[in-house]
Parts: structure tokens; sequence; C-alpha cells
């Protein structure tokens, strides 16, 4: 790889990446067997599920997956593959998704916690809401959403809410009436948020006052305020904002004005809805159900738009048999309902399943590092699920924490990030005190549900790997001319799905050409085909196939970089750097972070004539970093160079600032426009002392080439 020039196509380069001997960082590791008590009580432990969902039994085997919602009007055809890339499941069919994740279980569950809010100051008792009383909460907020907000079916309404059970219920009287929702993750700013705003054509904002967050109450409201702005300024005019309060008993968590005759507070308006019903909207299974927003390799990030029953029906089976959530069971999954594992694993598969789903406000180290498995041990959770950073951190801060409590999960789940088998030992051992089967899912916000997985009860567990296709998904690795890599190759290559699945997204919203382009074209060899073995999905990671059939992630091969699990794009980044008026030019890249996964590092030059200090600078692009899209954008640091290595027609050359920020080979640089800044910038970031290059993970070297 380091060889490489910048004469060569970036194809080849690319293909000589994956001819690269692969930096494995880990090796092999040995297989971990479920224990049989957990094998005892799976809801999936007959082997026959792998004949079930062969290639020979597609797409019929999804049928399993349908059957478990409760259909208005059953379905004829499992899935419409005439005008591929673009999918059909189950079509024909009629549902209402709150009404299956809510109505549906009163008979049976009235009486029980549908989800148990846990609020950071631990002084608070957690709140169980039941089935009934979430019944009686959706549907008010339904007719509210209905009648006050004027939301009709097929309407988009943003969400900009942290992890309260206002944020749910919301969700779901969305769905009941057909609205198509778009939560936007708590953390990222107003600006963010209005940008999203805008594209998804919202008129209507719902957000919260406050919220906790290390100890600190959160003026929320203030984001909305930005948000609108931002939204109008992009052409979008948001009617009404309506806020949920923190507290009960008329407190407010905000010192942020309303704007009179655009904001109301949800909780007053409540009480003229009191007791109020609002029947299901039934809806043809392919009706969108909600948009989740997404980084890719543009500066704009795409709306990927899901479906009600496809959707439903993949994280409800996936839930099942992969999650092995049954209904008695404590599920607590830590992601933020503003991300997709969230919306998937926190909200709508749980629920469709009828158990009982945690949702913690606060970061899980406040006020100690025991908080975790006190609420573990308080809620007789188990089945966990959490990401490889929280693992990291929860192990360096309190790695004998667990032992302390007297929790027993049966199962945990991984996702995320690649876990390093240290961690996954860690997470094994002490977490899941050897009693734990652990999964690793590897999937993404565009596929709705699991991908790569070992089923808890089958296959063995091996660390560092997510294991194989989950029923019915038929994995590939293809390299740089389509060909596969065959397993046990020791080739790194692009992982693809070959066939649709009911959880796959069915477009990006108002740009079906890019969802083409983004997901599809790579592999397509003939656009015209409406055949779907055509039509492999690019998932845009780079991955490894070992001899047994797992499959072991290295990471993203385009402009995103993922820190802490939360997926962001370096465009949006180098955008937010450029409203810096003395910034010329910005190029982020990743850095390796021992905790955080990836951390994104910003290079910035200067225009001509600019008097400010450097740390000014640096503080300007911070902020401005910040505000366009929030604190988990942070950069690791801001390096100002006096120019960016750069290609003779101008390009700038971010796989060698990677190598630079990483300390890896920055390879052959002599047909650069100007070599001799690299050296320059080498020795600011690094110092002068030259340090021996390491050989960095895959993503790292992948990044900045073209694909
Ligand atoms: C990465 C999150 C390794 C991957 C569900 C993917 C993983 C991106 C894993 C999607 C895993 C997710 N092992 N890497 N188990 N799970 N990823 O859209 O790079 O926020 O493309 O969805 O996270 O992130 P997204």
């Amino acid at each position: 790889m380091s060889g490489s020039t910048p004469m060569r196509s970036g194809k080849e380069r690319a293909a000589e990446l994956s001819e690269a001997e692969i930096a494995v960082h880990w090796r092999e590791e040995g297989y971990f067997q479920p224990s049989s008590r957990f094998i005892g009580q799976a809801n999936l432990s007959d082997p026959s599920v792998r004949e079930r969902f062969s290639e020979a039994h597609f797409p019929e085997c999804f049928r399993e997956y349908a059957d478990l919602l409760t259909w208005d009007h059953y379905w004829q055809t499992t899935l419409d593959s005439s005008k591929p890339p673009f999918y059909n499941w189950f079509v024909g069919g009629r549902l209402n998704v709150c009404y299956n994740c809510v109505d549906r279980h009163l008979p049976k569950h009235k009486n029980k916690a549908a989800l148990i809010f846990v609020g950071e100051p631990e002084e608070d008792a957690p709140q169980s809401i039941t089935y009934q009383e979430l019944y009686v909460r959706v549907n008010e907020v339904a007719a509210l959403l209905q009648e006050f907000a004027g939301l009709k079916t097929g309407d988009r309404v943003t969400i900009h809410m942290p992890m309260v059970p206002e944020l749910p219920i919301t969700m779901l009287a969305c769905a009941r009436l057909g609205v198509v929702h778009s939560v936007v993750f708590g953390g990222f700013s107003g600006e963010s948020c209005g940008r999203r705003i805008a594209d998804s054509g919202s008129q209507v904002l719902i957000t919260t006052d406050g919220y906790y967050r290390s100890g600190k109450l959160l003026d929320h409201k203030a984001n909305a305020d930005l948000a609108v702005k931002t939204a109008a300024e992009e052409g979008q005019k948001v009617e009404k904002v309506l806020i949920w309060r923190r507290f009960p008993n008329g407190r407010s968590a905000t010192s942020t004005p309303m704007v009179e005759g655009r904001d109301y507070v949800i909780n007053d308006l409540l009480t003229k809805y009191r007791g109020r019903r609002v029947a299901p909207v039934s809806q043809p299974a392919e009706a969108p159900l909600f948009l989740m927003y997404t980084s890719g390799t543009t500066g704009r990030p795409k709306g990927c738009q899901h479906s009600s029953g496809g959707y439903l029906a993949y994280v409800a089976g996936t839930s099942k048999f992969v999650q092995d959530i049954h209904p008695e069971d404590v599920y607590w999954c830590l992601a933020d309902i503003g991300w997709i594992t969230g919306h998937s694993y926190i909200v709508y598969g749980p629920l469709a399943l009828g158990a009982t789903s945690v949702i913690y406000e606060g970061v899980p180290t406040f006020p100690d590092p025991g908080r975790p498995w006190r609420i573990a041990e308080r809620l007789d959770v188990n089945i966990f699920h959490t990401s490889p950073t929280s693992i990291r951190m929860l192990r360096k801060v309190g790695p004998e924490e667990p032992a302390k409590y007297h929790y027993h999960f049966k199962h945990m789940t991984t996702v995320g990030e690649p876990i390093e088998p240290e961690a996954w030992k860690w997470y094994y051992h002490s977490v899941g005190k050897d009693e734990a089967v652990i999964v690793d899912t590897w999937w993404q916000t565009e596929t709705g549900g699991f991908l790569c997985s070992t089923l808890p009860a089958l296959d063995r567990m091996k660390p560092g790997s997510a294991g194989p296709g989950v029923p019915g998904i038929y994995p590939v690795i293809l390299d740089e001319n389509g060909q596969e890599v065959p397993p046990g190759s020791n080739k790194a290559g692009n992982i693809c799905i070959r066939n649709p699945w009911p959880g796959l997204m069915q477009t990006i919203w108002r740009d079906p050409d890019r969802f083409v382009k983004q997901y599809f074209s790579r592999y397509n060899k003939d656009p015209k085909s409406k055949d779907w073995h055509d039509w492999p999905y690019f998932a845009g990671d780079g991955a490894l196939l070992a001899p047994d059939g797992y499959y072991r992630i290295l990471g993203r091969i385009d402009d995103v970089i993922n820190v802490a699990g939360h997926r962001l794009g370096t465009k949006e980044i180098e955008s937010a750097c450029l409203t810096v008026p003395e910034v010329a030019e910005a190029a982020v890249v990743p850095v390796v972070d021992e905790l955080r996964g990836r951390l994104p590092e910003v290079y910035v030059s200067l225009k001509p004539g600019v008097t400010a200090s450097p740390s000014a600078i640096q503080e300007k692009v911070v902020h401005a970093i910040e505000v366009e899209i929030g604190k988990i954008a942070r950069p690791r640091s801001v390096q100002i160079v006096s120019d960016m290595p750069k290609t003779r027609s101008g390009k700038i050359m971010r796989r060698v600032l990677a190598a630079i920020s990483n300390t890896m080979d920055v390879g052959d640089v002599t047909t650069l426009a100007n070599p001799d800044v690299v050296e320059q910038i080498r020795t600011a970031v690094q110092g002068k002392e030259k340090k021996a290059a390491r050989s960095g993970p895959e993503d790292i070297k992948a990044f900045g080439q073209e694909h």
C-alpha cells in the first residue's frame, strides 16, 4: 500500500490495498461456548434455522418474521423485486406499527412494564410505564398531534429529544397516525437539527426543555430556536415547536424564552386530551415509518427512509432470535434512541415483542462507574446491550466494579465499532460473569437491523469477529474488480450483502438516484437488470472472512469516521471549519484513539493576512464544529498548516495527512505538487525526531483513497 504512486488510478491503488499484508492488530482468537443454561431457554435453538433461511428458501423465509406481527390485512407477495434496487416487502399487507408495539399487548400484558425510565440523578426512583399507561399516553399525544398540530398521515415531523420516555411515546404517537418521524440525536446542535428539518420538510419540531447529562441540567430549548432559524435559512418554515417538560408539576428546565404563537408546552396542552383515544391508521406495509439521517461521503447528511411492515418484521425477528428477548425479560440497551440502534433495539423491536425496555437518561459513568451495575441489579436486567466505547470506558475507570453487584445477565450485545479481543474478554468475564453469551452485531443505519452476528444459542463466539450473516442475509467480500474474496484467504475487501432483506432502507429521502449510486452502483454491472442478484448492497466497510465463515469488520473505507460508535462525516466537519472566516482550506482525518475508537483531527490553512493568534484560530474552529454539528465531533486537535499536501491537479491528499496523524508511512509523495510541505507538517505534528512508522488499521489506510 505504502508504495503506491499518485500516477496510478484510485482503483489500482485500492486493489493493492486489499492485497496488502493485513495489519492484523488482533490475532485469531479461540472460541467461547454458550452455556447449556442459556441454550435451554433460548428462542432459537433449532439448527434447522440455517436451512429454513437458506437461499433456496429466499424470500419466503421472511414469512417467519412477518408472522410475528399482527396484520390488519394479510399480505400476498413476500417480495416484489421487479424494480431493483427498490424493493417492496409483504406487498398488499396493511398494519399499524403502534398497534403492534402497544395495543396488541394489552390483553395479556397491560399491567407489565413496557418502559422503565431511569433518570440520571440517582436519588430519583426509576419510573415504570406499563403497557396500559403507554397506550393511554400514546393515544393522548396522537390526539394532540392530529388536532393541535394538524399532522396527517405522510407528514414529516422532526423530534430533537434526549433519552426520556416521552421520546418513544412521541415516536409511537406518530406511528399511530402514519406521520413519518425524523428523530435527531439530542447531542446534535440546533444547526444540525435545522438542516435535517429542512431536508425532511417538517413543519413541526418536537423537543424537550432540558435534561441531565454528567450531573448538569442542560438547556435544550435553546437548540430549538437555532434549529428553527437554520431551517428557515434553508427555506423551511417551522410552524410549531412542541416542548416536553423534563420535570412534572410545571417546573421548567429552561431559561430560554418561549416564542409566542410558535412554542407550546406539550404537558400543558395534554390536559385537553385526557382520556382521548385515536384509532391506529391502517398503513400499507411499504408506508414510510421514519427517516434517520446519517453521514456519508458528501457534506449533507442523507435521510434513510425505513418502511413500516418490512422494518418492523425485521427488527421483531432479530430481537427475538439474535437478542433472545422474551416477554418476561428486562432488556437494557445503553444506546441513544436518536441513533438507529435505539430505534430498532430500544423501541420498535423490544416493544413489538412485548418486552420491558429500560431507558437511561445519563452517562454510564455518572456519578461513578458502578452506576450501570446498580441499575442492572435494581431492575434485575438480564439482557444488556452497549458499544465497545462504553465497554472500554467502564473497564478503564472501574474494572472491578461489576463484581460488587448482584445482577445476572443471560445475554449481552456489542454494536457500533470493532471490539478488540481484550475488551471483549473483560466484557465476557467481568461484566457477563462468565454466564452471559455475547453477540457482536454488525449493521448500519441503512440496514434497519443486524446483518452479521452469531446466533446466541447455536454458534460459538469468537472475540473480535461479528460472525456469519444472520438468517436470510448472504454476505460476500468483493475485491476491487468485483471478484469474491474466498474465506481464509486473509485478504481484506469490501463487505456486501448479495440479497435484499425486509429491514433494508427503501430509499434516501428525496434522492433515489443517490440511493442507487451510493449503495448499489459499485458492483452492479448492468443498471437495467431486473434481477436482484445483480445488485449487491455495498456497505462501505472493509472486512475479512475467516475459514469458519465468520466476518471480522475492519471499519469504514469511505470518508466516514466512527467516533465512539457515532458516525460522523469528515466532509461535514470540514464544512463546519470553513464557516470560520480566517480558514482557507480544511481537511479532516481520523486518528486512532484508545477509548473512543477514532477521533477527528483537523488540518486548516489560513487566508493571507490573518493576524489572529494560532490559539484563537484553533478555538474558533473547535467552536464552529460544536455549533454546526455538536460536541461529539470535537477534534483531537486543530493543526494550522502553511499549505495542504496536494496533487498536481490541486486535490488535497487526505491520506497523507491521515498517515501523519497516525504515525504511519506517508508513502511516496515525490509526485505531489508541493512535496516539501509533507515533512514540514510531519515535524509540526510529530516533532522533529522521526518516529518509526506503524502499520495502521485498515480503515485509516483506506482513508482518502478513491473508491
Ligand atoms: C460500524 C450502527 C464493527 C461499521 C448500528 C458500520 C461496526 C457503521 C459494528 C454503521 C460491529 C457497526 N463491528 N463495526 N459490530 N457495528 N459498525 O450507521 O463501520 O451508526 O458501517 O449504525 O458502524 O454505523 P451506524
